[in-house]
């Protein structure tokens, strides 16, 4: 990735997310072309920089309250802190993108099931893409076409709905700074003087990334990582006590307070390398004849890079399959993609443009979850039985959900 980027920095042409992004108008999926380097120079510049992490805040402190709320509430019953931790990606990118009335339940319901069918797209088996000609006839046969168009109609009718919305003259003008991603593309769009002319097409195919990118990679590290706290409740207490020391009294962690946890960010750190959420990233493809390994890699040759390898590599990690956050103590091995044994996020031009928001996004919930409560496993479950058990396809989550007994942290005075 660093000898090869510039050859292996393009994606295949896959029949699944060609139809999503309105025929590879996204980044995630765009082939490398001039067209792909406006948009992603979009992403980074003007919708995931460190400006926008700080300007949504707001957005991330409304999803923890509430679930501090239902926490707090739940004790001694057992709640499913899986779904918990879904519904705070799910209701933070939500508001991020589409505005506070993404919080509409009925709306809210809808979508994500829409979603999670254009999930499930981009990791079925379409036979188009193996054999490009018989195989659209294998998926009219197999009703594969008719539910990829019935998939995509449906995206396409929520998108349009949220766009005529935020098009409405009456609509109320967002507050300063709470634009949602969807007012701030609408701006380009009308920007006469804009370097880069986008379409309706092009928004609605980045509003798509946008909800395939953060939702599911941030809750399968969060959820990761309490699984590992679990299952180790020596660690779980030492990051409490990390927390709570620097914390003192408060009713929930503040995002400024977040640099402060050096254990915390160690954690994170050990979940990114022991489950990378995209195991295998999302596939490159060759653009130039180059050598890797002394093999041959003509143009069009799909390339896979497999960072659960990597991170697993006993060449790299002493007891790499052991989850020790120590290993991270006086190393300045960081997962920004200049540490090739550690990849979460790609490296090099197909690099995460996400990665400054996911990672807030985590450290901030697992350090609220953590600040706020004790858990305990329900029947009698002992923390070293809690089971570790991947599945997955393009992400790879623990298959055990999270029932665990929140009790309530009183901080002394
Ligand atoms: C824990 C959180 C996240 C992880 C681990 C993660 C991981 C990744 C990985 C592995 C890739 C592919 C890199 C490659 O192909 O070499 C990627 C690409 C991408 N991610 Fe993320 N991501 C996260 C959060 C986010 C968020 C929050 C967003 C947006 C809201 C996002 C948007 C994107 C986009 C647009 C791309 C495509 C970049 C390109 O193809 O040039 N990601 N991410």
């Amino acid at each position: 990735m660093k000898d090869h980027d510039l050859e292996t920095c393009s994606r295949p042409r896959s029949v699944g997310p060609g139809i999503l992004t309105y025929n590879f108008l996204d980044v995630v999926f765009a082939p490398y072309s001039d067209y792909w380097k406006e948009i992603k120079k979009l992403f980074i510049t003007e919708l995931l920089s460190m400006k926008r992490v700080h300007m949504h805040w707001y957005a991330r402190e409304e999803q923890i309250d509430k679930l501090i709320g239902v926490l707090s509430n739940a004790s001694p019953n057992p709640v499913n802190l899986t779904e918990l931790v879904f519904n705070v990606y799910d209701g933070f990118i939500g508001t991020v993108a589409f505005g506070r009335s993404f919080g509409q339940s009925e709306f809210k319901q809808g979508f994500v099931e829409v979603i999670s069918g254009a999930m499930d797209m981009m990791n079925g088996f379409h036979a188009e893409d193996f054999f490009p000609t018989a195989g659209k006839f294998i998926d009219i046969l197999t009703g594969q076409l008719a539910k990829r168009e019935k998939i995509f109609r449906n995206l396409d009718d929520y998108f349009e709905k949220v766009v005529n919305q935020h098009l409405d003259p009456n609509r109320p003008k967002p507050e300063s700074g709470k634009e949602d991603i969807v007012d701030i593309l609408i701006g380009l769009m009308k920007d006469e003087n804009a370097s880069f002319k986008l379409t309706r097409d092009n928004l609605k195919s980045i509003i798509l990334d946008i909800f395939l990118g953060g939702i599911d990679t941030s809750t399968s590290t969060t959820t990761w990582a309490l699984s590992e706290m679990l299952k180790n409740p020596r660690i779980m207490k030492k990051a409490q006590e990390e927390i709570r020391g620097i914390v003192g009294k408060a009713n929930r962690v503040e995002g400024r307070d977040l640099e402060r946890f050096t254990y915390l960010n160690m954690i994170v750190k050990e979940t990114f390398r022991k489950h990378p959420p995209l195991p295998l990233l999302i596939p490159h493809e060759c653009i130039k004849h180059c050598k890797i390994g002394g093999y041959d890699v003509f143009p069009g040759t799909t390339v896979m890079i497999n960072a659960y390898a990597m991170g697993r590599d006993p060449k790299c990690w002493d007891n790499p399959e052991e989850f020790i956050p120590e290993r991270f103590e006086n190393s300045d091995v960081d997962f920004k993609g200049s540490h090739f044994e550690l990849l979460p996020f790609g490296a090099g031009r197909r690099i995460c443009p996400g990665l400054a928001m996911g990672t807030t996004a985590v450290m901030h919930t697992l350090a609220n979850l953590l600040y706020g409560f004790d858990f305990e496993l329900p029947n009698g479950m002992k923390f070293e039985e809690f089971p570790l058990i991947e599945k997955g396809g393009l992400t790879i989550h623990n298959k055990q959900q999270l029932i665990v007994i929140p009790n309530k942290y009183q901080p002394k005075d």
